[in-house]
């Protein structure tokens, strides 16, 4: 029996070195990458077994770049987010950030805030942009929450209190590095990973749809023996 891949994950990288290959400011790069981050997106949206899309758009340790590219960036997600809305809706999206949002400024937060109400009742796919997130970051404030519990904490009570509650199938990481970042390290604990190459500006449907023919027919054994 072939594989069903409910959940992807995405760390988006290389648009930097796309946008410097090209004699253009990195910043260029991250606009063609939005690009990319609504074709991905859209392709998904019709794809009835794909329950969720998990994007890497913003660590908590971006905060350590210059001032300019995060202001950038800040600023492309607020315009991303209005343009995107009337295209979410179109294609049943739900849109669900994960991270710590209460570090962006209060007019981001509202345009977070505000895409997530208008997009609440779509159920078809979710997209979870990763904003402010770190999932170090994201264990410690869910065991400080759980702190106030009596008892253990139990596997299923950190999961169930994590910011993204869903396990990974498909993880991929674009631009050549091979590591996580920080990125999902509980729910990828079973994820089937994929490196590739390609710089996140770059990156198509076909690609996406390549991984997912491999991923169909990857023996999965969650540390069983079948
Ligand atoms: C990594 O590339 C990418 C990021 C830190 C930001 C990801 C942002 C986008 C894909 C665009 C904005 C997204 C939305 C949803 C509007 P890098 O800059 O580290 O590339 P490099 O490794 O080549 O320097």
């Amino acid at each position: 029996m072939s594989n069903r891949v409910k959940h992807i994950a995405i760390i988006m990288d290389g648009n930097g070195r796309w946008a410097e290959l090209q004699g253009k400011k990195r910043v260029k790069g991250h606009e063609e990458g939005a690009k990319v981050v609504k074709k991905i997106t859209t392709y998904c949206s019709n794809m009835p077994d794909i329950e969720r899309l998990t994007l890497y758009a913003f660590s908590t340790e971006n905060w350590k770049r210059p001032r300019l590219e995060v202001e950038f960036l800040m600023k492309l997600l607020d315009t991303y987010l209005k343009k995107e809305l009337p295209v979410y809706l179109e294609n049943n999206v739900r849109f669900e950030p994960i991270g710590d949002l209460r570090a962006f400024s209060k007019s981001l937060q509202k345009t977070i805030q505000m895409v997530q109400d208008e997009t609440a009742h779509c159920d078809g796919l979710v997209q979870s942009l990763a904003l402010n997130y770190g999932a170090q970051d994201e264990i410690i404030r869910a065991v400080n929450r759980l702190k106030k519990e009596a008892g253990e904490i139990t596997a299923e009570m950190l999961s169930n209190t994590l910011d993204a509650k869903c396990d990974v199938d498909i993880l991929i990481r674009t631009g050549g590095d091979h590591r996580l970042s920080n990125f999902l390290l509980w729910q990828a604990a079973y994820a089937e990973l994929f490196f590739t190459d390609i710089l996140w500006p770059d990156y198509t449907v076909e690609d996406l749809e390549k991984i997912i023919q491999r991923f169909t027919k990857i023996e999965r054994k969650f540390g069983g023996l079948k």
